[in-house]
């Protein structure tokens, strides 16, 4: 831990200007980062009601390991009560995501019955289909020499396997794709508000509708698990059902996008070390978790204090509401030499981008393969390419996820390899199609 002795910490806190979602952190994180850690890892932000803001790893791991003095809970009944969950500020009070805004036990029974379904076992499987889809959406542009990166590619295919692993039909991405990544980047006063709260709502009578019919057909997935499933020792009602598959999609959508598209444009600004990397596919693994280091594509979350209590030195009061970063503990160069390069082979390297003790997230084995083929595959097929800056755009905060809006790309035109989209989601339908049947007569047979 940092000897809080050298932290003038006696009076109870040090007063910080930050705000995670302002401009000047999202121009400045790393500035930002290391200042507020040299003052003391625990400051205190007046934003937003007043917050604890902690950047070095040493006490975000000690605070994310304590669930009991640090809890994720959201309290929809008393939209004024103590426990806001995890997001600074509060914006949506009525809404929970899912199990994330839960605590143990109940928490761990839901990741008992996903985690089946997002091993490192069960991974295989997808990879061929993360890899057809890939190439299915770059045969779609690769004679036309330009495509964006966000909408025509990652956006697209997080969205087809997130489905496909929800047991839902792949071509409902549509239907739940952009308002995933526009409740994210929609900031509580922009007028586009109403249009993103109407598509959230299609999504929600979409996924109604799909378990309902669940309910009758079951397919193969999440969604048929979650209908099986006991938490609490009783069956899900269909809204813990819905909040879970929001939480996986949220989950499992938009940091994937906003991890890949990040390092497609750091890889276009570095050719340098573009060329090693594809000179040497066993960097990847390193790069991989470098890269989840440097760019943190969840910033941070928070917790509520349960009890008074003095954890890693620092003293907190019930209900202090605690920011608890990932992406400044991950600058902390304790645990990481020069922590604002970006070193390919960096080892070790055992960072927080996926959060840390009980909530750590359940979706990195997907995460990470994900972007390894899809980076891949996409460097393969477009070796040499630009951003066109005057149409790319970054999420107006980071303060949630460190995303980007759209990120037009330019390239010698190439030729196509196989079927675009529309072809490819009929063949892949029907090959999950073919599984639920084999799966469905194998069931009512024994
Ligand atoms: C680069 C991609 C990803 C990053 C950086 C990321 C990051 C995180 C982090 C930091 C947490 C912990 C949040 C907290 O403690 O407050 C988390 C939790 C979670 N993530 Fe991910 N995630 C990624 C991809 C995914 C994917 C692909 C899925 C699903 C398929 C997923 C599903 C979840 C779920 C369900 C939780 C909640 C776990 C719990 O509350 O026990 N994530 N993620």
């Amino acid at each position: 831990m940092t000897d809080t002795a050298t932290c003038p910490y006696e009076d109870g806190r040090i007063v910080v200007d930050f705000d995670q979602h302002s401009p000047d952190y999202q121009a400045n994180m790393a500035e930002r980062s290391h200042e507020l850690r040299g003052k003391c890892p625990v400051t205190w932000s007046e934003y937003h009601g007043g917050y604890w803001v902690v950047t070095a790893l040493d006490e975000v791991s000690a605070m994310y390991k304590r669930p009991d003095l640090f809890s994720a809970v959201k309290d929809t009944v008393d939209p004024e009560g103590m426990f806001r969950g995890i997001q600074i500020p509060d914006t949506q009070p009525q809404v929970t995501a899912g199990f994330l805004e839960m605590d143990p036990p109940v928490q761990l029974d839901f990741r008992r019955v996903l985690n089946p379904y997002l091993s490192p076992a069960a991974m295989e499987k997808w990879e061929p289909l993360i890899r057809d889809f890939t190439h299915a959406c770059i045969d779609d542009v690769i004679e036309s020499g330009r495509f964006d990166f966000v909408d025509d590619l990652v956006n697209i295919v997080p969205a087809i396997l997130t489905m496909a692993m929800l047991g839902l039909p792949l071509s409902s991405w549509e239907v739940y794709c952009e308002p995933t990544h526009a409740m994210v980047y929609t900031p509580p006063d922009s007028p586009d508000l109403p249009r993103v709260q109407q598509m959230g709502l299609n999504m929600v009578m979409d996924l109604m509708g799909a378990v309902a019919a669940a309910r009758d057909n079951p397919r193969p997935g999440i969604i048929k698990a979650l209908l099986d499933a006991e938490v609490n020792g009783e069956p899900l009602d269909d809204a813990g059902i819905i909040g879970t598959v929001f939480l996986v999609i949220g989950g499992g959508f938009d940091t994937t996008t906003a991890f890949t598209s990040s390092v497609w444009r750091w890889l276009a600004e570095h050719p340098d070390q573009k060329a090693r990397l594809l000179a040497d596919h066993a960097l990847l693994d390193s790069a991989t978790e470098e890269f989840l280091r440097y760019f943190s594509p969840s910033q941070g979350d928070a917790r509520t204090v349960t009890q008074d209590c003095e954890v890693a030195g620092y003293k907190f009061s019930k209900g202090d509401r605690v920011l608890l970063s990932f992406a400044m503990p991950n600058r902390d160069p304790k645990y990481f030499p020069e922590p604002d390069t970006v070193q390919l082979d960096r080892f070790p390297n055992r960072h927080a981008a996926f959060g840390l003790g009980n909530h750590r997230c359940i979706g990195s084995n997907i995460a990470r393969m994900q972007f390894k083929t899809i980076m891949w595959e996409a460097l393969q097929r477009i070796p040499d390419y630009a951003i066109d800056y005057d149409g790319t755009e970054r999420y107006a905060t980071i303060g949630v996820i460190n995303g980007n809006k759209h990120m037009p790309t330019v390239f010698e035109p190439g030729a196509r390899r196989g079927p675009g989209l529309a072809e490819t989601m009929i063949l892949w339908q029907a090959r999950l199609d073919d599984e639920a049947e084999t799966e469905a007569a194998a069931a009512a047979g024994s």
